[in-house]
């Protein structure tokens, strides 16, 4: 079975003083959460979308998809947890108690913050999950990256052919995930900045799937007008 799983249990400190999550601002006509979960309500592999928010938005949220959704019964809310990956266990965790993990069981994670994935995107990370198990989307770094150990000095400037963004959705055999981040050390798991780190630091092979400059994440107040005009580009 192969599961959408959208991550919307941040705060969105860094989009400043605003009287809501990010993930709840509009864009266009619709809250943004919306727009992701448009994107994933097509793709019909999903068993389920599971919506992953703070636990004081859940109510809110499950109102949201009622008024914006037409069919809201293949969408699940629950709570996320104190981290990004702990939100992600969350879901793993309720997809267990509810169909049980077996080897076929895929999770497709996705910021609630990425509005404009597309169906390819979708649909080759659940190709590459299913057949290698683990899987990431990028694109390859348009601007040179360079690396400073100080935050001061640049300590390294690799070579930009070799390096890539990553984005998401990150997508994975769901058992593999959980066993592999319950096998990690507390300090380990305080180095981890996505899911995509977990295999990689176990030395297990990610597959890279191909993302798009568009898929942006709405992060700073910046790119909530990149956001409008990109949806108003697709109108
Ligand atoms: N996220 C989550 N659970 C958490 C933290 C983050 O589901 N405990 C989600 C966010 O809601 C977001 C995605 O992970 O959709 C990407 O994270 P980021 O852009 O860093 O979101 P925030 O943590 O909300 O933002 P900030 O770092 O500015 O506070």
């Amino acid at each position: 079975m192969i599961f959408g799983v959208v991550l919307a249990g941040g705060i969105g400190s860094r989009m400043g003083n605003v009287d809501k999550p990010k993930q709840y601002l509009l864009v266009g006509d619709k809250p943004i959460l919306i727009h992701t979960l448009e994107r994933f309500y097509i793709e019909s592999e999903f068993e389920k979308i599971i919506v992953l928010c703070p636990a004081e938005w859940v109510s809110h949220t499950k109102n949201l998809i009622r008024k914006y959704m037409v069919d809201s019964s293949r969408v699940v809310v629950l709570q996320g947890g104190e981290t990004r990956n702990e939100t992600i266990m969350n879901s793993i965790r309720y997809i267990e108690e509810n169909y049980g993990l077996t080897d076929d069981t895929i999770v497709v994670t996705h910021d609630s913050v990425r509005p404009f994935v597309t169906q390819r995107i979708i649909e080759e990370n659940i190709k590459y999950a299913k057949k290698y198990g683990a899987c990431d989307t990028a694109v390859k770094a348009t601007d040179t990256i360079v690396c400073s150990e100080d935050n001061r000095i640049i300590s390294e400037i690799p070579e930009r052919s070799k390096m890539y963004q990553g984005q998401t959705p990150q997508s994975f055999n769901a058992r593999k995930l959980k066993n592999l981040y319950e096998s990690l050390t507390a300090e380990e798991k305080d180095l981890l900045t996505d899911a995509a780190k977990i295999f990689v630091m176990k030395g297990e092979k990610v597959h890279i799937v191909d993302g798009e400059v568009f898929n942006i994440k709405i992060t700073y107040p910046y790119d909530l007008r990149v956001a409008e005009a990109l949806l108003r580009g697709e109108e």
